[in-house]
Order: structure tokens, then sequence, then C-alpha cells
């Protein structure tokens, strides 16, 4: 499908507001390619793609879960805030014919993150939090260090801000996520 195609269906699946965010990250992400020499085509349309699940019906999701044999562990399961990712990557290959395993890796991969993420995959899960309609209150500060040349530093953050929200707020945590902030503590040490 090429991108005119996508961007129509994209359209069609999400609200106006889902549709501005995901442009703010596709240009965010290609702004951050040019900083860290990542590839800006690839970019764009992990970018605008990214949430394409995020607005799916419940009988959809189920649909898609048959129709793809998409496995969600038990805490995806019946949480489209942690499965559209994981289930978006599907639409990604089947239904948007992306072939580009990085491409699809990002989409999967931006809600929890993982360990020894590509650069692709970093840059869609920072831009995902720092595009210009974001205004929670860490959002300043991953803008400066990403921005500032510090990729590593700003998700090591936003993993960190991700798993004292929880503890927080008594919710569980996944799993990715701690092995990414495992993973980024170590490399940055
Ligand atoms: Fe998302
Ligand atoms: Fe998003």
């Amino acid at each position: 499908m090429n991108l005119e195609n996508i961007k129509k269906r994209l359209d069609e699946m999400l609200p106006k507001g889902r549709v501005s965010h995901s442009l703010n990250v596709a240009n965010c992400a290609v702004r951050l390619s040019e900083i860290y020499n990542c590839d800006k085509d690839k970019a764009y349309l992990a970018g605008i793609i990214h949430d394409c699940a995020k607005y799916l019906e419940l009988s959809e999701v189920e649909d898609y879960i048959n129709k793809y044999e998409i496995y969600l562990d038990e805490l995806e399961e019946d949480n489209l805030a942690l499965s559209h990712s994981i289930i978006g990557s599907y639409i990604a290959t089947y239904e948007f014919e992306i072939e580009d395993e990085d491409v699809i890796n990002s989409v999967k991969y931006h809600t929890t993150g993982r360990e020894n993420m590509s650069l692709l995959e970093k840059i869609i899960y920072i831009a995902d939090l720092i595009e210009e309609g974001r205004k929670f209150p860490q959002a300043e500060t991953l803008r400066k260090l990403t921005y500032g040349g510090e990729l590593d530093k700003a998700l090591l953050t936003s993993f960190n801000n991700t798993i004292k929200f929880v503890i927080d707020n008594e919710q569980l945590i996944h799993p990715r996520t701690v092995s990414a902030r495992n993973y980024l503590m170590k490399e940055t040490l």
C-alpha cells in the first residue's frame, strides 16, 4: 500500500486528534532522524502508523487476534493501551503491506520499549512522548535531552518515569519496560 492509501486508511481508523498526534510524531521522528542519522522515510512512515490500532472496537481486536494469530501476554490481553502497539504491528505488516522489519518493530514496541532497541525504535518511542502536542510535566525535560543529543538518557528517564508512575498508582508493570530500562542503564554506565 502506498503512503497516500495508508493515510486514507488511517483517516478511517482514527479520530482527528489521533491523526494529528500521529502526524506530529512522524514530523518529530524526521527531525530526530536528522540529528541522529536515521532513515527519514522509515521514521515518517513508522510515526504516522504507530497508533493505527489505538481505536479498534473490541470485536475488531478479537477479529485481528484470530485472523493473524496474534499472541498477547497476560498484561496485554484486554488492555488496548498496551496491546495496540502489538496489534498495530500486524496491521502494518498485513494490511499496510509494510515489509521493513525495523518499521514494524518500531510500532510493536512503542508503548513498552524493549531491551536493545534499534535507533528507529528509540526515535519512535521518544517522538511519541515529546511531539509538540504533548503537555505532560516531564515532556520538556525529555525534549531537552532528546534534542540535545542525549537520546539514550531521554529514554532512560522516560522508562524510570513510567516505572515510578505505575508503582505510585499501584498498577502492573510490563516486564519489557523493566528490561528496556535495565539494558539502557547498563549501557549508559
Ligand atoms: Fe500508542
Ligand atoms: Fe502515540
